[in-house]
C-alpha cells in the first residue's frame, strides 16, 4: 500500500491547527477504506513509521488523528480525557451493550462506575481464584495426551465458564453456553467493520435481523436470571449479587435495564479478552521452548503438581510476567478509539472538535523505542525496572485514566491462574500447515483459531532450585 507524504497545510474541520499534522495525501474515503479494511494492523504501523507520532488523515469531512507518542496518549487517556468520548466503532454496538459502562458516556458512565467498582475491589476479585482454577482443572480432565485441539475455542469456553459463574452463579453448563452462543453471533455480526460503519442498524438486512434475534434471545436469558436473584434476594457471592445491591449517594440502584447493560458489558468484556489473552500465550509459549521450560521450572518448584491457589501468585513471578509479555505482543484491545467532543491540543497540535483520535496499543507496544527486541517474545524483560523507566503509556494493555478497565485485576489474576493450572499438566504443539493470523476486529483473534496438539507432562515434584526430572525427560527425549 503506498502511502503519499502530505506535509502542507490542511485546514482541521474549520479550525486553524497550531502545528500541521504530517499524513497521506489521499484524501477518499474508499482509500483509507481499502487500507485500513485489508489490515489495520499494518496500515497503522506503516503510518506511524513513515509519518510519526501524530498523523492525520482526512475522509470527506471527516478526520482522524493517529496518536502514537505515550506522552500524546496520556493527554487522550488522562490529562484531557473530559474532552473525548469513545468512537464510533463503539457506539455501533450499543444495541448490544446497550448503556453499559464500556459505551455509556458523561454523568451516567460516573455513577454507573460508582455503582460497579465495589464488585471489583481486590479482596472480592480474590474470591474468584477458586472458581478460576477449578474450571481450569475441569476443562483439561477432558484432554487427552495427543489429541488435537483449537486452543482458542478451549479458552473461550473456559473463561465464559467462569465469567458466567462469576457473574451470575450459573454454573448449568447449558445455560452458560447459551449465553456464549448469542453472544458469539452477536459478536460475529458486530465485528465486522464494514457492516459496523455502512450498514444503519435499523434496515432490515440479514445480518441485522440475525444480530436482532440473537440480542432478543440473549435478553431473554439475563432478564431471567435477574428476576430470579431478585425474588429470592440471595446474595450468591457473585458480581450480579454486588450489583444488585449496590446504592448510590442518593439511595437509589441499578433498575433491571441497567443490570442488564452492565451485565451484558461484564460478560462480553471479560470473557473474550482474557480467552484471547490466553490463547496467543500458549501459541507465544509453543515457540520459544526456552521460555516455555523457564515456567514449567517455576511451576514445578512452587506447586509440585498440585492446583495453584490465590496465595501462591506472588511466588510466580514469571508466569505473571509471560502474560505481561504476551498482553504487549498481542494486547487483546489494540487499539482505541476517541471522539473529541471540544477542541483540544496534543503535543501542539491542534484537534478541532468532531475529530477521531485513535491510538494503538499494538502499533506502541511494538515501538522500539521503549522495548529492545520489539518482535521478541522475552518475558525476563520485565525482570529488571523496566515498567519503572518506561513512559507511563509505553505500556497500556488495559487502557488507562477514568476509563481504565474495571476487569484488569480479574483478567491479570484469572490468566496466571489459569497458566498455572495448565502448563503444569500439558503443553501445546503447533499443528504445523495450520495459519495462525491476528484478525483485528473490535478484539484480537486469532483468524482461524489455534490448532495444537496435547502433550502431557509428567511431573514430578522437586526442591526449590533442584532440577526438575520433567527437564531430565525433556533433555533425555531431545537427545533420543
Ligand atoms: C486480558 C483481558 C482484558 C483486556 C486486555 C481488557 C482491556 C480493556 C481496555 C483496553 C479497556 C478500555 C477501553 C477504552 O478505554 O476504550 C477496557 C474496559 C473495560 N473492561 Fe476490560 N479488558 C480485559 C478483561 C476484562 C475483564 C475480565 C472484565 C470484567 C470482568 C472487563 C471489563 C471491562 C469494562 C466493564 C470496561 C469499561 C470500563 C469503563 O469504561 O468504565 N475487562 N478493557
Amino acid at each position: 500500500m503506498a502511502i503519499k507524504m502530505n506535509r502542507q497545510s490542511q485546514e482541521t474541520n474549520g479550525a486553524a491547527a497550531a502545528k500541521i499534522a504530517p499524513g497521506p495525501r489521499d484524501r477518499s474515503w474508499a482509500g483509507f477504506y481499502r487500507a485500513y479494511t485489508r489490515d489495520p494492523l499494518v496500515y497503522l504501523t506503516q503510518l506511524q513509521k513513515e509519518y510519526g507520532d501524530v498523523v492525520t488523515l482526512r475522509a470527506y469531512n471527516y478526520r482522524v488523528f493517529f496518536l502514537s507518542h505515550p506522552d500524546h496518549i496520556e493527554e487522550v487517556l488522562v490529562t484531557q480525557s473530559r474532552k473525548f468520548f469513545k468512537g464510533r466503532i463503539l457506539k455501533a454496538n450499543k444495541r448490544l451493550f446497550g448503556n453499559g459502562l464500556l459505551t455509556s458516556e458523561g454523568d451516567f458512565w460516573l455513577r454507573q462506575r460508582r455503582l460497579a467498582q465495589p464488585a471489583f475491589h481486590r479482596a472480592r476479585v480474590a474470591s474468584y481464584g477458586e472458581t478460576m482454577v477449578r474450571f481450569a482443572d475441569q476443562l483439561i480432565a477432558g484432554w487427552r495426551d495427543g489429541e488435537t485441539r483449537d486452543v482458542h475455542t478451549e479458552m473461550m469456553r473456559l473463561t465464559l465458564q467462569i465469567v458466567a459463574k462469576t457473574l451470575f452463579d450459573a454454573d448449568v453448563d447449558h445455560e452458560a453456553k447459551e449465553i456464549g452462543k448469542a453472544l458469539e453471533a452477536i459478536m460475529e455480526l458486530n465485528s465486522n467493520f464494514r457492516r459496523v460503519v455502512l450498514t444503519p442498524p435499523w434496515l432490515p438486512t440479514r445480518h441485522n435481523l440475525r444480530a436482532m434475534l440473537a440480542t432478543r434471545r440473549l435478553n431473554r436469558i439475563i432478564y431471567r436470571i435477574i428476576a430470579e436473584r431478585r425474588a429470592s434476594e440471595r446474595d450468591a457471592g457473585d458480581l450480579l449479587s454486588m450489583l444488585l445491591a449496590a446504592q448510590d449517594e442518593d439511595g437509589s440502584r441499578m433498575n433491571d435495564q441497567q443490570l442488564r447493560d452492565e451485565a451484558i458489558t461484564i460478560f462480553l468484556a471479560g470473557h473474550e479478552t482474557t480467552a484471547i489473552a490466553l490463547s496467543w500465550t500458549w501459541w507465544l509459549l509453543a515457540q520459544n521452548p526456552e521460555v516455555e521450560a523457564r515456567l514449567h521450572t517455576e511451576l514445578d518448584t512452587v506447586l509440585a503438581g498440585r492446583s495453584p491457589q490465590m496465595e501462591d501468585l506472588p511466588r510466580l513471578p514469571y508466569a505473571e510476567k509471560v502474560i505481561t509479555e504476551s498482553l504487549r505482543l498481542y494486547p487483546p484491545a489494540w487499539g482505541m478509539p476517541r471522539l473529541a467532543i471540544e477542541d483540544v491540543e496534543i503535543g501542539g497540535y491542534k484537534i478541532a472538535k468532531g475529530c477521531g483520535v485513535s491510538v494503538s496499543q499494538w502499533v506502541v507496544h511494538r515501538d522500539r523505542r521503549w522495548f529492545d527486541e520489539p518482535l521478541a517474545f522475552r518475558p525476563e524483560r520485565w525482570d529488571g525496572e523496566l515498567q519503572k523507566r518506561l513512559p507511563r503509556f509505553a505500556y497500556f494493555p488495559f487502557g488507562g485514566g477514568p476509563r481504565q478497565c474495571i476487569g484488569n485485576a480479574f483478567a491479570q489474576m484469572e490468566a496466571t491462574l489459569v497458566l498455572a493450572t495448565i502448563a503444569q499438566k500439558f503443553r501445546f504443539r503447533l499443528v504445523a500447515d495450520h495459519p495462525v493470523i491476528p484478525l483485528a476486529s473490535i478484539t484480537l483473534r486469532p483468524k482461524h483459531g489455534i490448532r495444537a496438539t496435547l502433550e502431557a507432562r509428567n511431573i514430578t515434584p522437586r526442591q526449590a532450585g533442584g532440577e526438575s526430572k520433567v527437564e531430565a525427560t525433556m533433555a533425555d527425549s531431545a537427545a533420543d
